[in-house]
C-alpha cells in the first residue's frame, strides 16, 4: 500500500484494553511526525495489524478531528506477536511481523499501551532488532517509569462521578453499597476514585483486607448516627485469607497453580463435572458477607468498561497531545527503543528495558493512603497509613 518514496516512514499501533485518550495520542504522534515530514502508517488491531499486514496511511485528514473521540481509531487487541492464535494454533509470530515492518520500510513501531504492550514491544526490540518507542496507556495507571498514564484521568472522573451518585441512594436506604472499580494488580483507580468520591472503605489488591475489621467500621458508623456505608473495592481486592492462599500456592508450585488457577478460571459459570457451576462474584461475596455479618441491607455496583468509555477528559487531551508530540521529536531525531514518561513537570524518554514487565503497585506508605486514613477512611487492615 506504500508507495515508494525516500520520505521516513514510522509505524503505530494500539494494543491491550482501550481507554480514552488513544485516538488523542495518535493525533499528536502523527501531527508531528508529518511537522518533521515523517509518514505514519497505523496497524490495525493491535500487533495482530502488523502480523496479518492490515494497515493505513495516517495522512493529516485522517487524525484531524479525532483529539475528543474514544476509544482507537484503530482498533485493539491483546494478541502478542510471540504467542498468537493464528485459527486455533499458538504461534510465533516475530519474525512474520519483523519482516512485514522492513517490507514497508519502517524506521521505528510506535506502541500505545499498558503493561503488557511495553513489554511485547520490548521483547520486539531485544529478541528481533525492531526499532521501537512506546507511550504509557492505561486507566489501571500501573505502567513502571512515568508518574502517570494517560487514560488514568477520565477513568478517575468517571469512577468519582459513580461513587458521588452513589451516596445519595445508600443514604435514603440507609444501605451499604459496595462499588466495584477495575484495578486487577494495582489500585490506583480504586484508592483515587475512593478518595475524591469520600468513600467510607477503599480496598486494594495492595493491601489483604480484614472482613471484620471493616464490619466493626461499619457498625461503629452506624452507631455514630451515620446510617450508609460506601465501599470502592479494586476488582484485584483480596482478604487477608485469600492473599495468604494465594501466596502459598505461588510459592509452592507456580506452573501447577497458574495452571489450576486457569482451569478454574474456565469452568467458572461453565459445565464441571457435568454440573453447572455458578461461581459467586467477589464483590458480591463481600456484599453478602457484610450483609450478614452488620445486618445492614447491601448492594453492589459494577463499573466494569464504562470506566475505558468516552470522550478523555481535558487532562488527558493536554497529556496525550504532550507525550505523542514528544514521541514525534524522539523520532525525528532517532531516539528509539524508550518510552514517553512522565516526570514531573515534563515528559522525557526512559529505558524500555526497565519499564517491561515492572507493574507500579500502591507502594506502602504512599501519600494518598496517608491523606485518605487521615480523614478517616478505613483502608481494610488496622494501622494502614
Ligand atoms: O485496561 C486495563 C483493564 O482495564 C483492567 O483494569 C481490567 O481488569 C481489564 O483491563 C479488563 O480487560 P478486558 O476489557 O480485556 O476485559
Amino acid at each position: 500500500m506504500r508507495t515508494r518514496t525516500t520520505k521516513r516512514c514510522i509505524g503505530i499501533l494500539t494494543a491491550g484494553g482501550d481507554c480514552p485518550g488513544l485516538n488523542a495520542a495518535i493525533r499528536a504522534v502523527a501531527k508531528s511526525a508529518h511537522h518533521h515530514g515523517i509518514q505514519v502508517i497505523g496497524f490495525m488491531d493491535g500487533f495482530r495489524g502488523l502480523v496479518e499486514n492490515r494497515s493505513m496511511l495516517l495522512e493529516d485528514r485522517v487524525v484531524s478531528g479525532i483529539l475528543t473521540h474514544g476509544g482507537t481509531l484503530l482498533g485493539t487487541s491483546r494478541d502478542k506477536p510471540h504467542k498468537m492464535n493464528m485459527g486455533g494454533k499458538v504461534m510465533d509470530m516475530t519474525n512474520v511481523a519483523v519482516a512485514n515492518a522492513k517490507r514497508l520500510q519502517l524506521e521505528c513501531l510506535v506502541c500505545l499501551g499498558g503493561n503488557g504492550t511495553q513489554k511485547n514491544a520490548w521483547q520486539l526490540h531485544k529478541n528481533a532488532g525492531l526499532d521501537v518507542l512506546t507511550l504509557p496507556k492505561t486507566i489501571d495507571n500501573d505502567v513502571a517509569m512515568t508518574d502517570i498514564s494517560f487514560g488514568f484521568d477520565t477513568a478517575l472522573s468517571i469512577a468519582t462521578e459513580a461513587i458521588d451518585r452513589l451516596h445519595t441512594t445508600a443514604t435514603s436506604h440507609h444501605r451499604i453499597i459496595v462499588c466495584e472499580l477495575m484495578g486487577h494488580a494495582a489500585g490506583w483507580l480504586a484508592l483515587g476514585a475512593g478518595i475524591a468520591g469520600g468513600a467510607d472503605v477503599i480496598l486494594i489488591p495492595e493491601i489483604p483486607y480484614d472482613i471484620h475489621e471493616v464490619v466493626d467500621f461499619i457498625l461503629t458508623r452506624r452507631h455514630s448516627g451515620k446510617r450508609f456505608s460506601i465501599i470502592a473495592m479494586a476488582e484485584g481486592a483480596l482478604s487477608v485469607k485469600e492473599a495468604a492462599a494465594l501466596a502459598k500456592t505461588d510459592v509452592r508450585a507456580p506452573a501447577a497453580a497458574k495452571k489450576k488457577n486457569q482451569a478454574k478460571a474456565e469452568s467458572a459459570n461453565g459445565e464441571e463435572g457435568g454440573h453447572l457451576m455458578i461461581r459467586e462474584p467477589k464483590v458480591n461475596r463481600l456484599a453478602r458477607e457484610l450483609q450478614e455479618l452488620t445486618g445492614i441491607e447491601a448492594r453492589t455496583t459494577s463499573l466494569g468498561h464504562v470506566q475505558r468509555g468516552g470522550t478523555p477528559t481535558p487532562t488527558d487531551r493536554l497529556l496525550c497531545t504532550r507525550l505523542g508530540t514528544t514521541a514525534g521529536e524522539l523520532l525525528a531525531s532517532r531516539h528509539f527503543n524508550v518510552m514517553v514518561g512522565v516526570k514531573g513537570d515534563a515528559c522525557v524518554p526512559v529505558p524500555l528495558d526497565e519499564v517491561a514487565g515492572v507493574v507500579r503497585r500502591v507502594p506502602a506508605g504512599h501519600e494518598w493512603l496517608h491523606a485518605a486514613a487521615r480523614v478517616g477512611t478505613c483502608l481494610g487492615i488496622h494501622g494502614v497509613e
